[in-house]
């Protein structure tokens, strides 16, 4: 039997298979950041998953920014986010909590009162963001974070993951990629500051790697992931070099001995993402992006990582892991119900059986 059906175990997190649902925003939460009943239903569906990392979450109320996405810092959210886990784990599942703050790709009519929009430095993204309020709107200015401050962000993260357990969840992952604050603080372009967080490369990883040592100290590092994505460009960010500050994050948190890396490709087809992360991360690899039944197989046989993670499949196929098993044919997804309010388009898909998932 192919290798993609055996356990494997990742720190202190342990699978009973080797595919993993990637974190996937769905705008399902309600509009205090608050996971809903169809997030229970959503999440329990898809628990035969080896590892769910569930939704980009944010650690605090500066940190959301997007449409109706969940946080970890109210005890009402941690209250919601227990019956997902409780869910999840009578499932026979494991699912660990993606931690996103969003830094300067926000807009304040996502935000609830009194929360800002924080970066490393004052420049705008050049991205809109949807808002249930004012629709398509341009990302806000924001505040760039005084040196003091940035010790009050990493404990908000270390926060979240200690609220991450209280909640149930397994271990947490850190969203290191997609122009989210760690990749603004990690990008040379996003990142102007002249003090120990910005200039030189293993300065602007500093931030991504104190909030994993924080992170680790509270949890145990076996229940931390961190995801990356070196050259990615969403929400208008930019790296002279990302491979060597790719490199640089891996060599910074070596000593902790995480969990997982969770290292998607990279769209830069001159850098071998998957090839980086062997050479300077020793923590288990989760492989991403474009993945099919076949091809994961072939790269866990081949010894690139040791379990491949899927997204989009996950959309239309909530038992994606059976459906690979038996070879029955994957269902597409509705993109006009991606982000949309209700269980339309995201707990309704079917087994493959046609019965209720
Ligand atoms: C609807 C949707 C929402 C996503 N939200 C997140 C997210 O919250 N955090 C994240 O790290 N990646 C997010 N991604 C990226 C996916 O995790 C994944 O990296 C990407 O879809 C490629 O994997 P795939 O080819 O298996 O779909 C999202 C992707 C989709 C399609």
């Amino acid at each position: 039997m192919s290798l993609l059906f055996e356990p494997v175990r990742l720190g202190e997190l342990e699978l009973n298979n080797r595919i993993v649902m990637a974190p996937m925003t769905r705008s399902r939460a309600s509009a205090r950041a608050v996971p809903t009943a169809e997030m229970v239903d959503y999440y329990r569906q898809r628990a035969s998953a080896g590892l769910i990392v569930a939704e980009g979450t944010a650690p605090s109320a500066n940190g959301l920014g997007y449409c109706r996405t969940p946080a970890i810092y109210s005890t009402e959210q941690i209250a919601a986010w227990k019956a997902v886990t409780r869910a999840v784990h009578d499932a026979g599942g494991t699912i660990t909590l993606q931690l996103m703050h969003v830094g300067r790709a926000a807009s304040q009519h996502n935000k609830p009162q009194g929360a800002e929009t924080v970066a490393p430095s004052p420049l705008r993204a050049r991205t809109q963001v949807f808002t249930d309020t004012a629709g398509l709107v341009d990302t806000d200015e924001p505040r760039a974070l005084a040196l003091e401050e940035i010790a009050t962000v990493i404990e908000e993260y270390r926060r979240a993951a200690l609220n991450a357990r209280e909640a149930g969840f397994d271990g947490v992952e850190l969203h290191c990629t997609s122009g989210y604050l760690p990749m603004q603080f990690m990008g040379s372009d996003s990142n102007q500051r002249s003090d120990a967080y910005g200039g030189s490369v293993e300065n602007r990883v500093r931030f991504p790697a104190e909030v994993l040592a924080a992170m680790a100290t509270a949890i145990g590092a076996g229940r931390v992931g961190f995801r990356m994505c070196p050259g990615n460009t969403y929400n208008d960010i930019s790296d002279a070099d990302p491979a060597a500050t790719a490199a640089a994050l891996c060599s910074a948190v070596e000593p902790l001995g995480l969990a997982y890396l969770h290292i998607m490709r990279s769209p830069l087809a001159t850098l071998d993402a998957f090839a980086l992360a062997q050479r300077h991360c020793s923590s288990g690899l989760i492989l991403n992006d474009g993945f099919d039944g076949a091809s994961a197989a072939a790269a866990i046989e081949a010894g690139q990582g040791v379990a491949v993670s899927f997204a989009r499949h996950f959309i239309g196929n909530p038992d994606l892991v059976e459906r690979l098993r038996l070879g029955q044919p994957l269902v597409g997804f509705d993109r006009k119900t991606l982000y949309t309010a209700g269980a339309r388009g995201y707990s309704d898909y079917k087994n493959w059986s046609g019965a209720s998932a």
